[in-house]
């Protein structure tokens, strides 16, 4: 092989990552704005220093509630995080964990994590991030979620 025909195949492969959405994405994009949005008023994030959000799809909001100690296959939390006290401000990024089948994760209870902007036109990570997951592990009787955290903010604010 010579060095243009390697530089051909690293392009157009790069290009095609760029171009090939996950299949998570096509579950997110662009209805999460449809799920079921938890709390009224915009929430304190402790870790990120934001206010966010958290939605749940169809499969996730009854568990989420009940902070369940195993969610479903197909559950998906979404959390936007704003950089002020105001949905309409600035979203800074749309962090979402996703419940993949049995043996995709055994590890970590088979969850899937992404990182976008609200359109999903920027992918900052995708999959088993590691940083998400060693925090998230101090949540690990709800299922590696903050169900519990949050839900005791929403019964505050009601
Ligand atoms: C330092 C700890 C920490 C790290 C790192 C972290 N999170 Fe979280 N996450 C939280 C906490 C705490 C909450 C509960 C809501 C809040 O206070 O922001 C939360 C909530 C969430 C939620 C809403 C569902 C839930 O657990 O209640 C999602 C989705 C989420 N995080 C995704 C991510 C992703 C993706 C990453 C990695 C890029 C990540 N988190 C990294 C602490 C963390």
């Amino acid at each position: 092989m010579n060095n243009l025909f390697i530089i051909f195949l690293l392009t157009t492969n790069l290009y095609a990552t760029d171009i090939q959405k996950s299949e998570q994405q096509h579950f997110i994009f662009p209805k999460w704005k449809e799920f079921h949005p938890l709390n009224k008023t915009l929430l304190h994030s402790h870790d990120h220093a934001a206010m966010v959000d958290i939605y749940t799809n169809d499969i996730a909001t009854q568990p989420y509630i009940e902070q369940a100690s195993q969610f479903p296959q197909g559950s998906i939390v979404l959390k936007p995080l704003y950089k002020k006290n105001d949905r309409n401000g600035y979203l800074a990024r749309l962090v979402v964990m996703v419940k993949m089948h049995k043996g995709y994760d055994t590890e970590h209870n088979d969850w899937w994590y992404g990182v976008y902007d609200q359109a999903g036109t920027t992918v900052w990570f995708e999959g088993k991030i590691k940083s998400c997951i060693q925090c998230h592990e101090i949540a690990k009787k709800t299922d590696y979620l903050f169900s519990k955290k949050v839900m005791e903010e929403i019964d505050f604010e009601e």
